[in-house]
């Protein structure tokens, strides 16, 4: 039997909900790869956890300071890191770190956060080519939405002509909120941020830059782009009036946060704005706190994809998704 060792950095609710996901699997893990998974690190920004013999979920209540950063990762022996710090997309967050030291080691990398793949995408995957480390990164497009598997395994070979996603779900909530029940914004905001899915600080999710941040990682880690965060447009849905809102109405179309990338000749152009659909469109039937992302091909012709649930369980799934693809694609079946 293979072993294969874990850590996680960034042990919040995600980071904790993928450490107990993945314990839960590890009878799967025997079973279809032969492999034993073991947990031999978890860490926060000042404290963690380390057992080569594989953490309990006891050990996750009480960790140990000091025991955090990439070279207390490095140290743990871990061959695949899960990175589940916090999300900066100016300054590239902690994770940043995290990813740059894997890599270099050679250490099969599964990213959630965004903020590294859009500060320092292309350097990472050189990194990741020059160490034959494998980086994977369902968490930051989408999570449980498939969006860069898509691009990668279901599309491959065609020549993907434009992207079109409603990437964020607390956007599109207190869009739908707007429309459908005639609340305002401060009011929907108020109601998301009850129901524990809009952030405190909602201007991310609110002015656009969370779908942007998606909508550029997929654009450069899928499509093969080389974008900066300055080469887009982004609107967000801030402005949105009851004026807009009673025109869409009496236009019967059903505004929603998009990012799209088309394609022109050989470039790529990306953008983040309100976007409004028809009632036969399926983008019109995008509700609440959902999200979907629409694929148009050359020769494949155009994949939508709708739904996958939001919310740090379905981002640990997406995360262990990942994890096996990564058992699979080094044969460890
Ligand atoms: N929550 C969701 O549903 C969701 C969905 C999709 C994607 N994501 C992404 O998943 C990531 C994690 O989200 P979350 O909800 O789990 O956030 P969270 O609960 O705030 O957890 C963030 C974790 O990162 C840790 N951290 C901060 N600086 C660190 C450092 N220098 N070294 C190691 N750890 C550090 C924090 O440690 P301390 O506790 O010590 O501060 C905390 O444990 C974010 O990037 C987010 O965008 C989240």
């Amino acid at each position: 039997m293979l072993t294969s060792r874990i850590a996680i950095s960034g042990f919040g609710a995600v980071g904790r909900a993928t450490a107990h996901l993945l314990l839960a699997r590890r009878d799967r893990y025997r079973t279809v790869f032969g492999v034993d998974v073991r947990l031999v690190a978890v860490c926060g920004s000042r404290s963690g956890a380390f057992d080569p013999a594989g953490l309990a979920p006891d050990r996750f209540d009480v960790l140990e300071a000091g025991l955090s950063g990439p070279d207390f990762i490095a140290s743990s022996g871990a061959d695949v890191l899960i990175e589940a710090g916090p999300s900066d997309f100016r300054t590239g967050g902690p994770g940043l770190d995290y990813i740059r030291s894997a890599l270099t080691g050679g250490v099969d990398t599964i990213v959630i956060s965004k903020g590294a793949l859009v500060c320092d995408g292309r350097a990472l995957r050189d990194r990741a080519r020059a160490s034959g480390a494998m980086l994977k990164i369902s968490g930051a497009t989408a999570a449980a939405l498939p969006t860069i598997d898509l691009l990668h395994y279901n599309l491959a070979g065609c020549t993907t002509l434009r992207v079109d996603g409603i990437l964020n779900a607390t956007s599109n909530y207190l869009l739908d909120a707007m429309m459908i029940r005639g609340v305002g914004l401060d009011e929907a905001l108020a109601e998301a941020q009850a129901g524990g899915f809009a952030e405190p600080d909602p201007r991310n999710d609110i002015e656009g830059w969370d779908t942007a941040c998606k909508l550029l990682i997929l654009a450069n880690f899928g499509l093969g782009a080389d974008l900066m965060m300055t080469d887009l447009t982004v609107e967000g849905i801030q402005s949105v009036t009851s004026g807009h809102i009673a025109q869409w109405r009496a236009d019967g179309l059903a505004p929603r946060l998009v990012g799209s990338v088309i394609r022109d000749g050989d470039a790529l152009r990306a953008s983040v704005g309100i976007r409004t659909y028809p009632p036969n469109d399926p983008f019109a039937h995008i509700a609440g706190k959902n999200k979907a992302i629409r694929i148009e091909t050359d020769a494949m012709g155009e994949i939508v994809a709708i739904g996958g649930g939001s919310g740090p369980i379905a981002t640990a799934a997406a995360a262990l998704k990942d994890l096996e693809h990564i058992f699979q694609s080094r044969s460890l079946r």
